[in-house]
């Protein structure tokens, strides 16, 4: 399938790429200015989530709020898994320099992603994200270093998910930051601040 995008290449030659991955009822322009602030000099690829559930973009299907649809969730994952490697081929960025910026329901297919490939990106950053579904076969993330912003009052992401997705994403290899604020599903500042301090450090 394809997708709505934007395509913003930066001036800086041989730069990482941020993906950016809107939350439920949000459009490729959400993440915009989070990724300007995270990296300026990167290029932006930002998407539209093309399973609408009303009229509203989303990335994969649910049953209902924090209830996923975990087979459309893995077709979801592997579709756009292929499109980033399309993207790249036909754009010319380069694949192994990607890095997922995901809010709430687009950090949860980044995070699908994170559950069936092995290092399928630099690194990632998840904002308010839960565990995209279990399994004993988790891939490789040793070269994945991943960011989890989650908040302390989340209603719809409760802390032992957050909790859960560390552990799942370590198991696999990935050194991963779990960040807590307390506003709750909501992007803060200093959530971001601390996104881009992990960023300029682990990517
Ligand atoms: C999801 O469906 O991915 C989660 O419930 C978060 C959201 O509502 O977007």
């Amino acid at each position: 399938m394809s997708y709505e995008y934007i395509y913003k290449p930066s001036t800086v030659e041989h730069a990482p790429t941020l993906l950016l991955l809107h939350g439920t009822g949000g459009t490729e322009n959400d993440l915009l200015d989070v990724a300007n602030f995270i990296d300026p000099n990167a290029n932006i690829l930002s998407l539209r989530g093309n399973e609408p559930e009303g009229p509203y973009n989303r990335f994969f299907k649910r049953h209902g709020e924090g209830n996923l649809d975990v087979e459309n969730l893995k077709f979801h994952a592997q579709d756009l898994y292929n499109f980033i490697d399309e993207m790249a081929e036909a754009i010319g960025f380069d694949r192994d320099k990607v890095v997922p910026i995901g809010y709430s329901n687009g950090a949860n297919i980044a995070g699908g992603m994170l559950h069936m490939f092995d290092n399928p990106f630099k690194g990632a950053i998840l904002l308010h994200a839960m565990v995209p579904f279990e399994t004993d076969n988790m891939p490789n993330l040793s070269k994945t270093p991943v960011f989890i912003g989650a908040g302390s009052n989340d209603p719809i992401v409760a802390t032992s998910e957050s909790e859960n997705l560390t552990k799942a994403l370590e198991s696999a290899g990935a050194t991963v930051t779990l960040h807590w604020e307390n506003y709750g599903h909501s992007l803060s500042m200093p959530e971001l601040q601390a996104a881009k301090g992990w960023y300029a450090s682990a990517v």
